[in-house]
């Protein structure tokens, strides 16, 4: 079976003799003739049939036939130039009617699509989003490997790891335990470190059953990295240098050291803690100019604006508005101001004296301005959804750049539902200067954490780690655990921390998340093999599906009628 690649052709001559194996992609008829687009891994290739065919599209032939130039070249495709005459072929299999057409731009939907995902994966760009995904983990890789960093697999069956979402369970038949499949590595890199490699990375999968969104799965990877020895800007400058050898894969120099940014710049500016930053739309404050207003809508606590230098129809106006419903706000104030005047509707009367001011104040001549008045933390959050969904639709950012953001300064806690909760999780390193509050004023500490922002989306977050075993403890403590749950869930953790533990900090990047953005792909299922859908289930293996009540003993668990 001597094959020869499609795209090696062109290493062959006019009239050479030549046997290819592939996919038939597409067939043209005219005639008796038939034309073929021929598919394998490396691209296409037109074969010409010059008697009666008897395949259907996406069987699998053997091919041998002839070299030559084509009269009409098509300049789409490497091998354009060239065309294959068939002398003998060989039907190596049938394909039964496709459910769907495999083609880029086909509208089919996506659970029929993944139902066949073998089938889905045959598209040109799903190819080159798995090569990208290959080729940047194959480049980190390479990177690691020279800065001296080994990659450590850590076990899937383990303890449950608090970082937040939900766990998977895992039976045992090990009196009614149960495993959790990770949500990281978090504890076993630490313990690394502990072991003293010193420098660590690994490809790892990471689980966690929480609400699905577009770059989200409940089972994905990590780029999971920790170090011995480091502070922030030692891991900052490995990072940068990391991403540096990243995006040369796709052919993209970056500018570092990347733009740091603090958490509460972040969120006043941009209403989000991971601001895309190829735009500079920002939320203006505007609460002290509307501290005298007779407006009610605009007697609240902190009142922002967005200046848009555009028209927005009520549609669109609409969308908006409904982002920041989502996201709490009760009311959102489109005013277009034309020639620097606005429109004397009865609210623009009332507020006709701050207006004037913001125009002033702003030097606008025309422009949409939308306003949110209500608490701070509604304010920032729905006109930052506005800000976000305003992207979306009038395309201000441009796709072919990136935008790297260290988000800094980060809360140690926060209040979730009445609770003091981690910002990142518990093993985080309060700062120098505010562990003092950690007794009275547990949420005035900051923290030694950091997230990396490309473009609007969380790629990775990570922190200096505690190293010292009383204030972790004490850290669990003010997240209310008991001295029975501390011992139950990191007892051996806390154990480790006896013998020797090195100052250590480190990072995990979303890898699906990097290629999705690189691949410029709308969902993060476009760039993983098998994923599950939108509603978290396999629809091609029917997963997860039920088991039989006898496997089910084994584990002493019953199911519910
Ligand atoms: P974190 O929880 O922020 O940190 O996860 C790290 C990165 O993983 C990606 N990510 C996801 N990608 C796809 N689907 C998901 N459900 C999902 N959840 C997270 C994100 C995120 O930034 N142990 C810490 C890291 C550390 O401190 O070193 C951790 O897991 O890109």
């Amino acid at each position: 079976m001597k094959k020869v690649n499609n795209i090696d052709i062109l290493k062959f001559k006019e009239n050479d003799s030549i046997t290819l194996y592939g996919w038939v992609s597409n067939i043209r008829k005219m005639g008796q003739i038939s034309f073929v687009d021929f598919r394998d891994r490396t691209g296409f290739v037109q074969l010409i049939f010059s008697d009666k065919i008897n395949f259907s599209k996406e069987s699998v032939l053997k091919v041998q036939g002839i070299l030559n130039k084509r009269k009409s070249p098509n300049l789409n495709m490497p091998t354009g130039n060239y065309e294959i005459n068939v002398q003998n072929y060989e039907i190596l299999s049938i394909s039964e009617e496709l459910p769907f057409e495999i083609k880029d731009d086909l509208n089919a939907k996506e659970d029929t699509k993944l139902k066949h995902r073998y089938l889905d994966l045959r598209r040109p760009k799903m190819y080159s989003n798995l090569w990208l995904r290959h080729n940047i983990l194959r480049s980190s890789r390479e990177f690691f490997h020279t800065n001296g960093f080994i990659e450590v697999e850590t076990p899937n069956l383990s303890k449950s790891t608090p970082e937040g979402a939900r766990d998977f369970l895992v039976p045992t038949r090990i009196d009614n335990k149960f495993f959790a499949l990770p949500q990281s590595p978090q504890l076993y890199k630490q313990l690394l470190m502990i072991s003293g490699f010193e420098r660590y990375f690994q490809v790892a999968r990471a689980f966690r059953d929480e609400d699905m969104r577009k770059d989200r799965q409940p089972e994905f990877t990590q780029l999971d990295v920790e170090m011995s020895f480091v502070d922030e800007d030692d891991l900052f400058l490995m990072m940068e240098n990391l991403w540096s050898n990243i995006m040369e894969v796709v052919g993209y120099k970056i500018n570092s050291p990347f733009e740091r940014m603090s958490f509460n710049f972040a969120m006043d500016n941009y209403g989000c803690d991971k601001p895309d930053l190829r735009f500079d739309l920002k939320l203006l404050e505007v609460t002290d100019l509307f501290k005298n207003t007779k407006s009610d809508i605009f007697q609240r606590e902190s009142i922002k604006m967005l200046k848009v230098d555009h028209a927005i129809s009520s549609k669109e106006a609409k969308i908006l508005e409904e982002t920041a419903f989502q996201n709490n706000a009760k009311k959102v104030i489109f005013i277009k101001v034309t020639d620097s005047k606005f429109n004397e509707n009865s609210l623009n009367l009332i507020i006709k004296k701050e207006l004037n001011e913001i125009i002033k104040k702003y030097n606008i001549s025309n422009s949409t301005l939308i306003f949110v008045a209500d608490n701070y933390a509604t304010t920032i959050q729905s006109l930052g959804s506005i800000r976000t969904k305003a992207n979306e639709i009038f395309s201000y950012a441009n796709e072919d750049e990136y935008k790297f953001v260290w988000i800094i300064d980060w809360p140690l806690f926060e209040m979730v539902d009445g609770n003091i909760s981690s910002m990142h999780h518990a093993f985080t390193h309060p700062t120098k200067e505010t562990i003092k509050f950690l007794d009275k004023e547990p949420l005035k500490v900051m923290a030694r954490a950091y997230d990396l922002v490309l473009n609007g989306y969380e790629l990775s977050s990570g922190s200096i780690r505690i190293h010292d075993p009383v204030l972790q403890t004490k850290i669990f403590n003010i997240l209310k655990l008991s001295t029975e749950q501390i011992k139950n869930q990191f007892g051996f953790f806390i154990e480790a921390f006896k013998y020797g533990v090195p100052p250590h900090g480190g990072i995990s990047f979303g890898v699906d998340r990097i290629i999705m953005i690189l691949s410029k792909s709308k969902s993060i299922r476009d760039v993983i093999a098998f994923p599950k859908n939108a509603n978290g289930i396999d629809v091609m293996s029917e997963s997860p599906s039920i088991v039989s009540n006898e496997q089910l003993k084994d584990y002493k668990i019953e199911q519910k009628k």
